[in-house]
């Protein structure tokens, strides 16, 4: 038997293989077709109000009846002070001339038009709709909410990137670890915002097998059944892919943003903290050359909403040096294939 199965037993699923939550890529309909697949479908539901949750969990309920994972940022949120607010407004003016030199229209909002959605209303919503499995990132959850989450028979996902966070997660009852290689896209599920372990999948995923006792999940560089047996060797029970899906049927990219994936070179896949205040990898482009090193980064979530308006008009223009498109370090063909076909082809891939 190819497949390890605690995981699987755990969380209801056939395969323990799990279409990776991306927040802006992913769609209801992405991790329904992953559930199809007899895999582990995960929803996106980042720093969304409740409300949005819940509508986004009511939707994903009517596709399947199969488990799946919601997945939330548990991040921490920066007070408002006055150097943040000055470094705000000088932010904006910097981004302001940048859209303007690039016949970018585009309104930057007032940091009082920004709100900020912290994870606790998300966690009594995901109770409240009846979710049995719950992900998250970028931290851990306070004590109160793993209580009332575990009361209310949630399983819990959290995201390490280091061995100490990995220790952390355990000792605070978390039920799987997944555990998140430097080769990863998107955002680093970092505990801290600034100065993040850099890791490799290959030493963090040893090293974290060594030091816990609950199952293991791995995300980053997963693209095949190489790459699937060599973390299976390491110790990981379940194997979560996110580049692999990223230009399939059911992603939110659009088109060109699929083109540019399918020319990506191995020097433009970078880890940058431009877009959002947090380091994520991505492809380099015009933005993030510009704005990776100046003084322009406003602290995670505050530099993420202000460029938040920038990506969509770039979007609508389809104007690849300023949009964020996250990508892993593992190039492949980037299949434009259903995920269902795609988790399909892999379990088959793995079997063989
Ligand atoms: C576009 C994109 C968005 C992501 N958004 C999230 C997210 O919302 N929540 C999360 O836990 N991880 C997120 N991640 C990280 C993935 O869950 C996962 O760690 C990563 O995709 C695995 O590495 P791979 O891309 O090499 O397969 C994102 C990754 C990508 C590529």
């Amino acid at each position: 038997m190819f497949w390890p199965d605690t995981i699987s037993k755990k969380l209801g699923i056939q395969y323990p293989v799990i279409q990776a939550p991306m927040f802006g890529v992913s769609t209801v309909q992405m991790a329904a077709a992953a559930a199809e697949a007899d895999c582990l479908g995960s929803l996106a539901l980042a720093d969304l109000s409740a409300d949005q949750s819940v509508e986004l969990i009511r939707e994903m309920k009517k596709m399947t009846d199969k488990p799946f994972a919601a997945n939330i940022f548990v991040h921490h949120i920066p007070e408002v002070t006055d150097v943040l607010k000055e470094k705000f407004v000088k932010t904006k003016h910097f981004l302001e001339h940048l859209a303007e030199e690039n016949n970018i229209e585009v309104a930057f909002p007032e940091l009082e038009m920004i709100s900020i959605n912290g994870y606790h209303e998300q966690v009594d919503a995901i109770i409240q709709e009846n979710c049995k499995i719950l992900s998250f990132t970028f931290g851990n959850l306070d004590d109160q909410s793993i209580q009332k989450l575990k009361e209310n028979g949630v399983t819990l996902i959290g995201t390490c990137t280091s061995v100490n966070e990995a220790l952390q997660l355990e000792k605070s009852g978390i039920d799987i670890i997944c555990v998140q290689g430097i080769e990863a896209g998107g955002h680093r599920g970092s505990f801290e915002a600034e100065h993040i372990p850099q890791i490799g999948g290959l030493s963090l995923l040893s090293q974290v097998y060594d030091h816990v006792n609950v199952p293991l999940i791995y995300a980053g560089g997963i693209y095949g059944a190489r790459t699937l047996q060599a973390v299976k060797d390491l110790g990981a029970k379940g194997f979560q892919v996110g580049n692999l899906l990223l230009a399939s049927q059911e992603s939110a990219l659009q088109p060109f943003e699929k083109e540019r994936l399918k020319k990506v070179k191995e020097e433009e896949i970078v880890l940058t903290k431009s877009f959002s205040g947090r380091y994520a990898r991505g492809v380099k482009n015009h933005f993030i050359e510009t704005v990776e090193n100046s003084e322009y980064i406003l602290p995670y979530p505050y530099q993420n909403k202000l460029t938040n308006v920038l990506r969509k008009a770039a979007k609508s223009q389809q104007n690849s040096d300023f949009v964020g498109i996250w990508v892993g370090q593992s190039i492949h063909p980037y299949s434009e294939l259903s995920t269902e076909e795609i988790l399909k082809n892999l379990i088959k891939e793995c079997e063989r």
